[in-house]
């Protein structure tokens, strides 16, 4: 058999290229709706599976689609583009609708990373091949670095109870071989503050004599592409997602989602930390969370280090956003809510006939309901809902499962808190009843505008009634520390508006048709 060399150099090259392109290709793990946009930006991973024919990708690749944050990207291609349904006035000048969209994905949406690789700027530069790199995005808040030396001598994580010490290394104690710009990276300290910016951790990062790795400097090298983590809180649902979307958008900004990478806990007090979600790690790496306290007195070096965007950032995601009224729906909370349950094996099984109706009952000393079984039988009367109480207490019920039970509930109804941070993993025509805002209205309302899900609140004050105001041993009378009772006439008013909003709902019926279509089909056989 003769073949022109051409074909034999591309055959060599696809043997060649197939154990280090194809294995990855092999794990992608993403939801199946995500591979054209994956493919769309990894052209060099579209190419190889393209040549590849045990590839099992080829239908995805080549779509006319993009995330919204790629060069070239049109608007018409983005995954989604938000909603608004009225023009921003503030901020001291007025804008047309199509403005007030822009505004909002830059402030949450994937235009929120594309502004950041927009700021990416190289603050130590690698001379030649094996040497170490830094770069970062505006105000230190997220860097990625390659071969970096961290020495811990100074670590002393038996003795300190701060979290987040800004004296750990001295000069010389982390860097890399490469050729610094320290005015550049002095530019960028404004931000110092453990939440905020990774500059406490950078400011001494200084151009080593040596190759860490190359030169055998380090006790402990990580060949595994490594996140390293600041965590807002492990405990509080609605603190602890503010972690996980900012560590997805930080995949974003690297344009890798594997699973197959470590996630350094950086915490300097040596402390464990509580963490009644950590299930949700299992979508970002496939190995147990490794605590900084580990390299206590070691020279440690990573091949290559993503210091993610924080939790607690200026005009950050999501705590402390202000977010443009009038607009809905991000590309970035849904990707992330689709991606999330995707990688916990958690599937959507409706919409069924009926709509899924979920109460939360809380099991906490205040903002409880006090006539939770005569609004439960108020509903359970109306025959179009299905539904169910649940409480999502972590030692009642595993994180997984909550997870499920929202994924698969249309309406979900709780009082203030962070349980309600679930909205984020409501279905696309989904509904979060926040019965009482307990005078804290925008929180939530604002989290189910960046995922997307329709919002509605208590409307008629004097239609509640209240335990007298409990007296909180910190923070005194508060709107927070009561229990409340709902008009149940009233309460009925609101989930009918909600179910009607749900049953009219472009996907639900769409589903719906599918779903009846198939269930014909099978009848018929
Ligand atoms: C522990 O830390 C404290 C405060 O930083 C310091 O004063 C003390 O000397 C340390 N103890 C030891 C044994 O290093
Ligand atoms: C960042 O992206 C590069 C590919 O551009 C990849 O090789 C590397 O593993 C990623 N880093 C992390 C920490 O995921
Ligand atoms: C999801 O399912 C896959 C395949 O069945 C399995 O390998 C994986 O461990 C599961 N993931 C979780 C988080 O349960
Ligand atoms: C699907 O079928 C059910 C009954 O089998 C019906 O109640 C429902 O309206 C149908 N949905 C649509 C969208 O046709």
């Amino acid at each position: 058999m003769s073949m022109p060399s051409g074909g034999l150099l591309l055959l060599v090259i696809i043997l060649q290229s197939s154990p280090q392109v194809t294995q990855p290709l092999q794990h992608l793990n993403l939801p199946e709706s995500h591979l054209p946009y994956f493919f769309s930006s990894h052209h060099a991973l579209a190419r190889a599976c393209e040549q590849d024919d045990e590839c099992p990708y080829k239908e995805y690749i080549g779509k006319k689609v993009c995330w919204g944050y790629e060069k070239n990207c049109k608007k018409k291609n983005r995954f989604l583009n938000p909603t608004c349904t009225i023009a921003n006035t503030g901020w001291g000048k007025a804008h047309t609708i199509e403005e007030t969209a822009d505004l909002f994905w830059k402030e949450a949406d994937y235009g929120y990373v594309w502004e950041r690789l927009q700021e990416m700027t190289v603050m130590c530069k690698p001379q030649r091949e094996g040497d170490s790199s830094l770069s970062c995005v505006k105000h230190t808040r997220y860097c990625r670095a390659t071969n970096i030396y961290m020495d811990f001598a100074n670590l002393d994580s038996d003795n300190n109870s701060n979290r987040y010490r800004e004296n750990l290394f001295n000069a010389g104690q982390i860097g890399g071989h490469c050729k610094l710009y320290p005015r550049r990276l002095s530019a960028e300290g404004d931000h110092k503050s453990a939440l905020q910016s990774w500059y406490a951790e950078l400011e001494m990062f200084s151009s080593l004599p040596f190759r860490p790795i190359h030169d055998d400097k380090c006790d402990i090298v990580l060949d595994k592409p490594t996140y390293l983590m600041k965590l807002d809180a492990g405990v509080n649902m609605y603190h602890h997602f503010c972690d996980y979307i900012n560590l997805y958008a930080s995949q974003h900004i690297n344009g890798s989602f594997s699973q197959d990478v470590n996630i350094i806990m950086w915490d300097t007090s040596g402390l464990g930390y509580g963490d009644i979600f950590s299930d949700t790690w299992k979508a970002f790496s496939d190995y147990p969370i490794i605590h900084l306290k580990e390299y206590d007195g070691k020279k440690l070096c990573i091949r290559d280090a993503v210091f993610p965007l924080l939790p607690r950032m200026q005009y950050g995601m999501y705590y402390n956003m202000p977010l443009v009224p009038g607009c809905s729906g991000t590309g970035l909370y849904k990707a992330f809510s689709e991606h999330v349950l995707h990688r916990l094996n958690i599937t959507q099984q409706g919409p069924l006939d009926k709509v899924r109706v979920t109460l939360l009952s809380r099991s906490t000393k205040w903002r409880r309901i006090l006539n939770e079984e005569e609004l439960l039988s108020a509903m359970k009367s109306e025959s179009r809902l299905e539904v169910r109480r649940v409480d999502y207490n972590w030692k009642k019920m595993s994180f997984p499962e909550q997870l499920k039970v929202t994924q698969n509930s249309d309406l979900l109804i709780g009082m203030h808190g962070a349980g309600l941070t679930h909205s984020l993993f409501l279905p696309d025509w989904g509904v979060l009843f926040e019965l009482y805002n307990c005078e804290d209205p925008r929180c939530y309302k604002d989290l189910a505008r960046l995922r997307g899900v329709k919002y509605y609140t208590w409307e008629k004050q004097e239609k509640i009634t209240q335990t007298e105001k409990g007296s909180h041993p910190s923070v005194g009378e508060h709107a927070k520390f009561v229990n409340y009772g709902f008009d149940p006439a009233e309460f009925m008013r609101i989930v009918q508006n909600a179910a009607d909003y749900i049953q009219g709902h472009p996907q639900f019926v769409a589903k719906q048709n599918k779903m009846n279509g198939s269930g014909d089909r099978h009848t018929e056989l």
